[in-house]
């Protein structure tokens, strides 16, 4: 068998509070049985690089991380992949910020990933590389003369053609993908623009899962991460989420709960959200009251300034909400900045009648499989979601809005409230067959799959 070798700037050790993202779960297991490494970031700041390697090994999976430098995570981290690409990939031009010495600091600390990782790999080893930190890190390895099997995978969307060519040097950065041998999105959507970007701008063509510039042909499909489905539903009926969806209810009162889980950030409709949701209360008085949302919302890449707007935009917002509507003994929002493990947060999804996913682009949002699987099934709530979120190509029996639309939110609200049992059993089973068939195995199985099938020698399919 293979060793996997994963390459991703967040490095996920298994935890043993249990509260690992899928992500990590997915490619543990196959580290682990693979006797594989797990390269990355280790999150610690260093004064003066040096390339020092720290190995670990936690629960069989083996680690090799590399501290960075200030100037590093400055242009490479909050620059380069956090003012830059993450902006510009979820459709927001207007708040990407494009600097030389981003780009500078982007491939300066991919060159040293390839660096670390090179001497570590073996000629028949698997490479995977994680997301749009680490876009040029396949053909860096390469330069290194690396023949090895090598996929990619994007974790948000790709961006139409017409916006990503606003970004200096586009090219040069997605010929770099032509590198690795197969490239994987979570969506058709996804993939289609990526293969309009290769025609219109490359000179590229398509056939089928290949995409052809110049001499080199590699594969690009779509494969739809999910969830260990069955392992959040065993999470759901845990003593710890059942204590916290008792504490829950308790505070309730016989409320209804409206839930929403995002890390804080732009991408996630989150001031939409609460817009939306003021609109209902507005629009519909006879349910004051009668129920609350909690919004769950972690701060994430604090250091970067559309990040601190948000954070301040919200902050205000569900102050004027809650100032508008509360009364000594209701409060319409309560708005939470920190992070819950997955067993408490299992029984918070399970305490509320609807789960509130109001992304204005999101890669794939496993939130809102996570909400569909903590359910009851004899008792599931209703998930709302945004149609630009990846996740609405699979959970199409979710009450699908366009988060942008105030009314569209609020009447949601209103129709998943009164929604008869019949009815959101019905939509809750479909959701979570597809939950359930697509989880995080079949999602790994469907990249790896074909990634395996590439002959080393030909780069061509077996
Ligand atoms: C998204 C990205 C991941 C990233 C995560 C958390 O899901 O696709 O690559 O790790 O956000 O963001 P952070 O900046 O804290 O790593």
């Amino acid at each position: 068998m293979s060793r996997l070798i994963v390459i991703s700037n967040r490095v996920s050790r298994p935890s043993k509070s249990g509260n690992q993202g899928g992500l990590a779960v997915a490619l543990s297991q196959a580290l682990r049985e693979s006797r594989g490494i797990w390269v990355g970031w280790s999150g610690e700041v260093t004064d003066n690089f040096t390339g020092h390697i720290g190995f670990a090994e936690d629960e069989g999976v083996k680690t090799a991380t590399i501290d960075l430098e200030e100037q590093d995570i400055d242009e490479y981290y909050n620059g380069y992949a956090n003012k830059t690409l993450w902006p510009l990939f979820h459709f927001r031009i207007d708040l990407a910020e494009y600097a030389r010495d981003f780009e500078g600091g982007y491939n300066r600390v991919n060159k040293r990933f390839a660096e670390t990782a090179s001497p570590l790999i073996e000629p028949e080893d698997v490479i995977w590389v994680h997301d749009y930190h680490m876009i040029p890190l396949g053909q860096m390895l390469r330069d290194k003369g690396l023949k090895n099997r090598m996929g990619f995978f994007l974790h948000i969307p790709w961006p139409p053609t017409r916006l990503l060519v606003s970004l200096p040097h586009h090219s040069k950065l997605v010929s770099t993908l032509f590198a690795y041998d197969v490239i994987g999105f979570h969506t058709e959507e996804w993939l289609e623009s990526f293969r309009h970007y290769v025609e219109r701008e490359m000179g590229g063509s398509v056939d089928g899962d290949f995409v052809t510039v110049g001499d080199r042909t590699i594969q690009a499909v779509a494969c739809p991460i999910g969830i260990n489905a069955k392992e959040f539903a065993e999470a759901a009926e845990s003593d710890e989420a059942q204590d916290m969806l008792s504490l829950v209810r308790a505070s309730l009162q016989d409320r209804s709960m409206i839930v929403g889980v995002d890390r804080l950030d732009y991408s996630k409709g989150l001031e939409e959200r609460f817009n939306g949701y003021a609109r209902f209360l507005k629009d519909h008085p006879e349910h004051h009251r009668k129920l609350l949302l909690t919004q769950i919302a972690p701060p994430s890449r604090g250091e970067v300034e559309s990040y601190q707007q948000i954070r301040a935009t919200l902050d205000s917002l569900a102050g004027r909400i809650n100032g508008e509507y509360s009364d000594v003994d209701w409060t319409p929002i309560r708005y939470v900045n920190q992070g819950y493990p997955r067993d408490k947060l299992a029984g918070i999804y399970r305490a509320a009648k609807i789960g509130l996913v109001t992304p204005l682009r999101d890669g794939m949002n496993l939130v809102a499989k996570e909400y569909v699987a903590a359910q009851d099934p004899e008792d599931p709530g209703v998930l709302i979601l945004s149609r630009f979120a990846g996740a609405a190509m699979q959970l199409k029996d979710a009450l699908l809005i366009n988060p942008y639309s105030p009314e569209e939110m609020s009447d949601a609200i209103l129709r998943a409230l009164a929604m008869p049992l019949d009815e959101r059993k019905r939509r809750w089973r479909a959701m979570m067959d597809s939950v359930e068939g697509q989880d995080i195995s079949w999602w790994r199985q469907c990249f790896t799959g074909r990634l395996m099938a590439v002959d080393r020698e030909t780069g061509r399919v077996e």
